[in-house]
């Protein structure tokens, strides 16, 4: 195992019993949607964004138990973007992260209230005193993070994913569209373990630089994935983006200039890493990582 397979593995775990203890089970008479939660979350996903989270958060000294929270924040929101964007009216989908979707193992109404009691959970988590001593800090995270999911966020993105099967976009279309969709979590992602250590502004602006270039390349080989990859390694159904008129940088370059296109923005990703030393290693290799992806 690679020293980022071993980074991701062991920071996936910790996340994972955050996420555990985050997701209560008490018995109550709404025990199914807090199974279809639990469900949705616990169990799978390669956990970039959390990852993402804690290594920025320890280039500036944050608690563990600090970053713990924003990263489980983080990994709640996907993962209710997941639960939506497989439902019949979003992408269509009966397998995720190897299991069948939320609204397989349940039902349709069962996966919409899991999806939005997830991104409300992950508001309370973000709010709550246990994440930052400081109301200031808690509320900038709050606000940047509803920036980032929201309708000028992954919102809007997902939006505009699925009116693009209607309508022809270029390519500065497509890179608004991916930016929204999935860059704009991912930059919360790092940003938001900035915050939390108050980081000076140099070192955000190279991190918001990483992110963008980070987040796109990231998508752009999720849709590579979705016409080059493997269904049981990648745990959900691929082949699909062009039959659901999808608009992506496969779609409009073909595979191997998407593919150059992704790792352009790799490596410009590691270079603006340039202003931190050693400490960010673990982030330049998760750069070559979202691109040699196989899942
Ligand atoms: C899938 O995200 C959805 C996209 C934004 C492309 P991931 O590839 O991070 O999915 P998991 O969390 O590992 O399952
Ligand atoms: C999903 O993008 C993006 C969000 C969930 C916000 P995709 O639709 O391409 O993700 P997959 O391929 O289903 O994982
Ligand atoms: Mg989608
Ligand atoms: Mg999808
Ligand atoms: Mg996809």
């Amino acid at each position: 195992m690679t020293v980022l397979e071993n980074a991701l593995r062991e920071s996936a775990d910790r996340v994972g019993q955050e996420l555990d203890q985050i997701l209560t089970t008490d018995t109550a008479p709404e025990q199914r949607l807090i199974d279809a939660m639990r469900y949705s979350v616990l169990g799978g996903g390669k956990r970039l964004r959390p990852f993402l989270t804690l290594q920025v958060a320890g280039l500036f000294g944050v608690s563990e138990r600090s970053a713990l929270r924003a990263a489980a924040a983080v990994e709640l929101v996907h993962c209710y973007s997941l639960v939506h964007d497989d439902l019949p009216a979003m992408d269509d989908d009966d397998l995720r992260r190897g299991k069948p979707t939320t609204h397989k193992q349940f039902d349709e109404a069962t996966a919409i209230l899991a999806g939005d009691a997830l991104l409300t959970l992950a508001f309370g988590v973000l709010a709550n005193p246990a994440t930052h001593s400081s109301p200031a800090v808690r509320a900038d995270l709050v606000v940047r993070m509803a920036k980032a999911a929201g309708g000028h966020g992954m919102v809007g993105g997902q939006m505009i994913d699925l009116m693009a099967a209607e309508t022809e976009l270029d390519i500065g279309a497509i890179t608004r569209l991916q930016r929204l969709k999935t860059g704009a979590l991912i930059e919360f992602a790092c940003i938001s373990g900035a915050v939390l250590g108050n980081a000076p502004q140099k070192a955000r602006e190279a991190l918001r630089g990483f992110a963008h270039d980070l987040g796109l390349a990231f998508q752009i080989a999720d849709d590579l994935l979705d016409v080059e990859g493997d269904e049981a390694e990648a745990g959900k159904a691929l082949r699909k983006d062009a039959g659901q008129g999808k608009a992506t940088f496969v779609s409009i370059l073909g595979p191997e200039r998407a593919r150059s296109q992704a790792e352009l923005l790799s490596q410009q990703a590691v270079e603006h890493l340039a202003v931190f030393d050693d400490k960010a290693d673990l982030l330049r290799m998760a750069a070559r990582f979202v691109v040699d992806r196989r899942r």
